[in-house]
């Protein structure tokens, strides 16, 4: 039974290298996020969005700090218990990237197949297809969809294994605005559903960022706002 995960980032960084000094792309970042919220990261190019949602998806390694998913550690975890974090947690990429050679279809299938799933696979996968408008084009490869379509394939896979987490780049980054405002009722759309993911979207999108319960305003890897913040304060 799907369900939504529980977040709370502590005093999070990570710094790059850049020439003789280091860039903080995450500078002491602290976030609690309830289970079922839908919280936008905003901010300029560079500020930290990507990799904030990196690190909360253990695709990239945090400096220091700590990151609880429903309680649990995943700067801590293990190797084998971090590939079954991996697995349910849903992630959009900013660069979407499909599998070339896979149609449509399969690459929304492709993080399912190594798994058991209690529901009809390809039912749930043709499913997710159409409802982001490309119930026509399942043996369709990447490289006969343009960036929008391929942005769209890559949302119904992140939603395929009814994931607790969905981390989002930039979804409606690529789309025109109506295929953008077709992404964004698809969002809200699931989180009526029993067991929502907990959604974090980075985005540049006004329109996006005022449909979440929240806005976390990121300037040089750091909080400049936070409207959940400051309602309580
Ligand atoms: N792998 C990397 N190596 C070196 N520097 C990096 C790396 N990834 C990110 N950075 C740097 O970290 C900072 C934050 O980058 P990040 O990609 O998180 O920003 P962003 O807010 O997502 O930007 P955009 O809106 O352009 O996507 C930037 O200064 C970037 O150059
Ligand atoms: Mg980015």
């Amino acid at each position: 039974m799907p369900h939504s995960a529980s977040i709370e980032i502590s005093q999070l960084s990570k710094h790059f290298p850049a020439g003789p000094t280091r860039i903080p792309a995450a500078d002491n970042l602290s976030i609690t996020c309830d289970p079922g919220t839908m919280t936008a990261v905003t901010g300029p190019s560079g500020s930290g969005k990507s990799t904030l949602l990196h690190l909360i998806g253990a695709i990239e390694q945090a400096d220091s700090g700590t990151i609880l998913v429903d309680g649990e550690d995943i700067t801590s975890m293990r190797r084998s218990r971090l590939e079954a974090f991996r697995r349910s947690v849903g992630f959009v990429f900013q660069r979407y990237h499909l599998l070339p050679a896979l149609t449509a279809l399969d690459n929304v299938l492709a993080p399912l197949i190594p798994h058991r799933v209690a529901f009809d696979k390809v039912a749930r996968a043709r499913e997710l297809l159409d409802a982001v408008g490309l119930g026509g084009r399942y043996n369709a490869l990447p490289g006969e969809l343009s960036g929008g379509q391929q942005q769209r394939v890559a949302i119904a896979r992140a939603l395929v294994g009814r994931p607790r987490l969905l981390l989002a780049d930039e979804p409606t980054g690529n789309l025109d605005s109506r295929t953008g405002e077709t992404i964004l009722d698809l969002l809200i759309q699931l989180r009526t559903e029993q067991g929502a993911p907990t959604m974090l979207l980075a985005t540049h999108e006004l329109r996006l960022a005022d449909a979440c319960d929240r806005i976390i305003h990121l300037t040089d890897g750091r909080i400049v706002e936070d409207t959940a913040a400051t309602r309580v304060g």
